[in-house]
């Protein structure tokens, strides 16, 4: 069937692509979203996440106004599900979601989840709360699918259309009206999961399963540091035999792999099991940004250079590589715990052109040009700014005898000076 339009509620990294390529096929496509500034910049073409700067198509516009969206026979949910202080599922964004759609909602209108859950949200909170609350009955005037979303923003190669997409409805009916949504849209076709919960299961799972991997590589780092052997050569040599899985240390940080293990974390202990693996990889992998911290702070006393006042140049300070995301990111520790011994930090990071760390976290960024005369870099995210643009003049910014980070092991270590130390996870 035909949608007569289709709404995203909430146009992040995941409603917009979502909604850019589904409005390449379906006739009106709606982007909603709770956050006012945000609808006016995206539909004056303006993305302040990743610059996914369009002139918007004439059948899409984004809104604030739950009434313009009535029209719509498909809701598609990607708003945020993060975790609270406690580290438990924040489903508020979701809940509140469910209840803006059971306004506007029609009876046989489709309700697609995206956003990441632990299995049986869709069916066992949104569901009842669309229902309770529009007076409709689940399953037979309006029907539930779930379909997580795996965009990898900043990569041009894993997208939407290139990546193999899982969809499950409570339906077979429901179901051919999910793959007709996104069928047009994804080239490398659909996934049917078996049911709702296995669609939710499988997203949640994926994230773990690089949570656990990273945990390990990360453990392995600090074993081998302790025996002074380079992780990243280790690795190398491992890596030539047929079946070992190519992972490497780092930070974790981002909206997903940080936060999706505790959705499962929280559903296994409701039930009475309490993951030990699950948990153990999340408690290493946060612990990362002390130890980058602390080692940082002993190889600058080691060369005997005084922490207070040192100067270190800290580079990329994102989630990730190449994107603007500072969600949970563990660099701003990082920075804030070298600050505290009174070390002199030059924060940089191209991705980031506002002054809103300031705000979040106490920390100003600098110019690119104050990166000079530094006792230590540490290069925490390997944008392509350091790695390309910037690679040789990176060197340089050090001082003789100064001390170079490369975290994830990204830079030829032979480029440094006789003088000039290197160091990497
Ligand atoms: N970002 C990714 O790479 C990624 C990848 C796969 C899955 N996911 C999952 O997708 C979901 C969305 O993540 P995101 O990164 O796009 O989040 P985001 O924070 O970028 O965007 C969410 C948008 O939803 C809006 N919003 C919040 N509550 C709303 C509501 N009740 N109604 C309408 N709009 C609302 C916010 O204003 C924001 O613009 C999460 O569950 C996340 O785990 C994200």
């Amino acid at each position: 069937m035909q949608e007569n339009a289709i709404a995203i509620i909430g146009v992040g990294y995941v409603g917009l692509p979502l909604a850019l390529s589904l409005a390449k096929f379906h006739p009106r496509v709606f982007g909603y979203d709770l956050n006012s500034k945000r609808v006016s910049e995206l539909n004056s073409g303006f993305d302040r996440n990743d610059n996914i700067c369009n002139v918007v198509p004439s059948n899409l516009s984004f809104t604030a106004e739950l009434v313009t969206i009535k029209e719509a026979t498909t809701y598609i949910i990607t708003v945020p599900t993060p975790i609270d202080e406690k580290r438990l599922p924040d489903l508020n964004p979701l809940r509140q979601a469910c209840r803006d759609i059971a306004q506007v909602i029609s009876k046989g209108d489709l309700v697609i989840v995206e956003s990441t859950v632990y299995p049986g949200v869709t069916e066992d909170i949104c569901g009842p709360l669309l229902q309770e609350e529009s007076g409709l009955k689940q399953g037979k005037e309006f029907f539930l699918g779930y379909s997580p979303e795996r965009i990898n923003p900043g990569d041009d190669k894993n997208t939407l259309e290139t990546v193999i997409k899982v969809v499950a409805a409570q339906d077979d009916k429901t179901l051919n009206r999910v793959k007709q949504i996104y069928e047009p849209v994804v080239k490398a076709g659909l996934f049917v999961a078996s049911s709702i919960q296995t669609a939710e299961a499988a997203k949640i799972v994926e994230n773990i399963q690089r949570d656990l991997n990273v945990a390990l590589m990360n453990e392995l780092a600090i074993i081998f540091d302790k025996m002074k052997i380079r992780t990243a050569d280790v690795l190398e040599a491992a890596g030539t035999k047929w079946n070992f899985q190519k992972f490497t240390p780092g930070l974790v940080g981002g909206h997903c792999i940080g936060v999706d293990p505790y959705y499962l974390i929280s559903k296994a202990e409701s039930l009475g099991y309490y993951p030990e693996l699950i948990r153990a990889a999340r408690r290493l992998n946060n612990s990362l940004a002390d130890y980058v911290s602390q080692k940082t702070l002993d190889l600058l006393a080691g060369s005997g250079v005084s922490i207070v006042d040192s100067r270190i140049g800290v580079l990329g300070l994102t989630f990730k590589e190449n994107v603007s995301d500072l969600r949970n990111s563990q660099s701003p520790m990082i920075v804030n715990e070298l600050k505290k011994y009174g070390a002199k930090v030059l924060a940089h990071d191209p991705y980031i052109s506002d002054q809103g760390l300031l705000e979040t976290h106490g920390i100003e960024l600098t110019d690119w040009q104050d990166q000079k005369d530094l006792d230590a870099v540490l290069v925490l995210v390997p944008h392509d700014f350091y790695l390309k643009e910037k690679r040789l003049a990176l060197f340089k910014t050090l001082k003789a005898g100064g001390i170079f980070i490369d975290v994830k092991s990204a830079f030829d270590r032979t480029l440094l000076g006789d003088n000039q130390q290197y160091w990497s996870l």
